[in-house]
């Protein structure tokens, strides 16, 4: 079996995983050793400034994607395709915040929208303004399931308010979710957080109440979903089905398009509503999001990151009408409406970067380029992959990369394997240190990806990912 996958083979993916948990390669002890002198000698600045951080901020580092190996880099400039640090090291930049600078790294007519909002309304004034519809109507016109839209400030609020219209609108309490998917961090939503039935493990300081009417199906099971279904009718119904349309971790385990349209199906039948988590795939998977890279229309949809072009106050809901008129506007006319606040949503800067931003993915043709870039660019890396004879699952959903070296995804789908269940302790670390490893490698040779396994490629990475691949090649031949 080679390396490269189609993006929708879930089963091809999830076996080649098992394969990388239990018969990987790893760098060898000599390039270990390069690596992290790389970091102790040309990343000391970096070293020392996220060291003194921990006198003042918990743990150092506040944002998971800053939190790498062996330690955070500080950012001092990011430019086009690339970004800076402190000791003056330039990296390609596969990190892309986590996906939503889909044109590049402080995109010029984005910055200068900016500016020129900041000249005029300033930062934020309390008052309604006209480019808050601008947006609305941008994403209308590229959702069609959104009627109505309303902004928030991240992901994780869009999660927290979508359950608690559903409920509201639909008068039940059940909802159900995908194991291992993250829908941002409030309560309930911690439930069965990223890896499979850890139920309440990830909610430390959420009181085990809160998370009673919640409960998570496998990936692409769809047995177990309609057995989910039923089972909550004894309990008054299903509110809502949440999922992360092209699977966790940014589509790491991706979802069949059997799998929607069955969902899609048993939400009509049992009276819930289909909530699709849009924080990262919104602008990502196409510019038309997973609603049209599936072709299903959800009931409600979560956007965060990308609908303001990467600039703060990066939250949104949108769907149907009917669902979307209970919320209120406002606190102060709640009126029996679903409660939704947020002194600094839909500020003048988040909308007009986030309209500027879907303007000129438009005017640029952004994703078609997007689109031929990155499945050219995701054979070529399989190519290299299986050049150097190294055992990997390489497939990209549009110009979201998934490279893994180390199948940790495995464990966080069906996990009805005796082989790997009876060593989970032993292969869970190794496989996690594996996987921090190579996005060590990769950054000593001049490359930032997110996490270990995934990237992104924006339209101002186009242009040097002939060096980007160079960048695979070096540190594929670390491998043994
Ligand atoms: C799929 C998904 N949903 C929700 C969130 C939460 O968004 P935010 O970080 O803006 O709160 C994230 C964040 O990474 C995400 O990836």
């Amino acid at each position: 079996m080679g390396s490269y996958f189609d993006g929708f083979d879930f089963k091809g993916i999830h076996a080649k995983s098992k394969e990388l948990l239990l018969h990987p390669k790893t760098l060898t002890d000599e390039a270990r050793a390069r690596y992290m002198d790389y970091f102790e000698k040309k990343c000391s600045a970096s070293k020392a400034s996220v060291e003194a951080a921990k006198e003042h901020i918990p743990g150092g580092i506040q944002h998971n994607l800053a939190n790498s190996y062996p330690f955070g880099l500080n950012c001092v400039k990011a430019e086009g395709p690339y970004l800076y640090d402190v000791d003056g090291n330039r990296y390609i930049d596969f990190l892309q915040a986590g996906g939503p600078t889909i044109l590049g790294n402080a995109y010029r007519p984005v910055t200068d929208a900016v500016i020129e909002m900041l000249n005029t309304t300033g930062n934020v004034t309390g008052l309604f303004g006209e480019f808050e519809v601008d947006l609305a109507k941008k994403i209308k016109q590229h959702y069609p399931s959104v009627e109505l839209f309303r902004m928030l400030a991240s992901g994780t609020e869009a999660g927290m308010v979508a359950i608690r219209v559903a409920r509201a609108f639909t008068g039940k309490s059940e909802i159900i979710k995908i194991n291992g998917c993250y829908h941002g961090w409030s309560d309930q939503l911690l439930y069965d957080m990223r890896a499979v039935n850890t139920g309440n493990m990830f909610a430390v300081g959420v009181p085990d109440d809160c998370l009673n009417h919640m409960c998570s199906v496998y990936p692409n099971d769809l047995e177990e979903l309609e057995q989910r279904f039923i089972e909550n009718e004894a309990k008054g119904g299903t509110a809502a089905f949440i999922m992360e349309p092209i699977g966790q971790d940014s589509g790491a385990l991706p979802i069949t398009k059997e799998f929607h349209v069955r969902a899609r199906e048993l939400c009509d039948q049992y009276g819930a509503l289909l909530i699709y988590d849009e924080v990262v795939t919104a602008f990502r998977v196409g510019i038309g999001g997973a609603e049209a890279y599936y072709g299903i229309k959800p009931d409600l949809t979560m956007f965060g990151k990308a609908i303001t072009g990467g600039y703060p106050g990066a939250g949104g809901l949108g769907g149907r009408k009917d669902v979307m008129s209970a919320l209120s506007s406002g606190i102060a006319s709640t009126g029996g409406k679903v409660m939704v606040g947020g002194t600094l949503s839909a500020n003048p800067i988040s909308c007009v970067a986030g309209y500027t931003a879907i303007c000129e993915m438009e005017r640029t043709n952004a994703h078609e380029k997007l689109k031929t870039a990155a499945d050219r660019f995701t054979r070529q890396v399989a190519d290299l992959a299986d050049q150097h004879k190294i055992p990997a699952a390489i497939f990209n959903q549009h110009s979201i990369l998934h490279i893994d070296l180390c199948g940790i995804q495995h464990i966080t789908s069906h996990s009805d394997d005796l082989e790997i269940l009876g060593n989970i302790f032993e292969i869970l670390p190794e496989a996690n240190r594996r996987m921090k490893e190579f996005a060590m490698a990769l950054a000593a040779e001049g490359l930032i990806v997110a996490g270990g396994n995934k990237a992104f490629i924006s339209l101002a990475t186009i242009p040097v990912l002939d060096d980007a691949l160079e960048v695979f090649d070096r540190t594929f031949a670390n491998y043994a």
